[in-house]
């Protein structure tokens, strides 16, 4: 029988992720809802590995199960590496991406092209019932665009470019976004240090 572990995020997108990547492991995955666990965790770290860290040892308490968790955002150099763990709560969390993005755009208005630098940061955070705790980190390198392009993806990925691939990141379709993201890699870090 399959050990059972949490995914603390309520994202089905996320689900979907991460039971894709550890669908050949001894683990099963299950949600917080299905684990009938509804909690409202205040994410006050100021790191990413602060916040994962908090999600899923909060999960880990309420539970005394094996809990993961993830925190991600967008860093751009020029902008001192905002909006980084504000990335959802950039410009208000109700606030529409289009004009997040645009008001990116505008504030990297002038900036050349090699000072464009930018990428996606997706932490993970173990937390086991023993109270041992292990993170695994990915990132998606790239720069800031000079126009909002592409349907897929969510968030930022309208207004992140990949030079190598010459797109944008919302232009990508979810297999390469998987195969390519932050949040694959931490996944796939996280996989092999359970
Ligand atoms: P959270 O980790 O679910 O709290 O998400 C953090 C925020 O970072 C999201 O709401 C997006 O604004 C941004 N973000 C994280 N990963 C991505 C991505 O793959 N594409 C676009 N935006 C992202």
């Amino acid at each position: 029988m399959k050990k059972r572990m949490i995914f603390a995020t309520g994202n089905q997108g996320k689900m979907k992720e991460i039971r894709e990547i550890l669908a050949d492991t001894e683990y099963e995955v299950v949600s917080m809802k299905e684990a009938g666990v509804d909690a409202e965790i205040i994410e006050d770290g100021t790191t990413f590995e602060e916040n994962a860290v908090i999600k899923a040892k909060a999960i880990m308490e309420l539970t005394g199960e094996l809990t993961l968790a993830d925190d991600s955002g967008l860093e751009i150099d020029a902008l001192n590496k905002e909006p980084g763990v504000y990335s959802a709560r950039y410009m208000g969390e109700d606030t529409p991406y289009p004009v997040k993005n645009q008001k990116i755009l505008d504030r990297m208005e002038g900036v050349p092209e090699k000072e464009r630098t930018a990428r996606f940061v997706c932490v993970i955070a173990a937390a086991f019932p023993d109270g041992q705790i292990r993170t695994s980190r990915g990132t998606m390198e790239g720069i800031i665009g000079y126009e909002i392009k592409g349907e897929n993806g969510f968030g930022y990925d309208p207004i992140f470019f990949l030079p190598e691939l010459g797109r944008y990141s919302a232009e990508l379709c979810s297999e390469e976004k998987n195969r390519l993201s932050h949040r694959g890699e931490a996944l796939r870090k996280i996989k092999d240090i359970l």
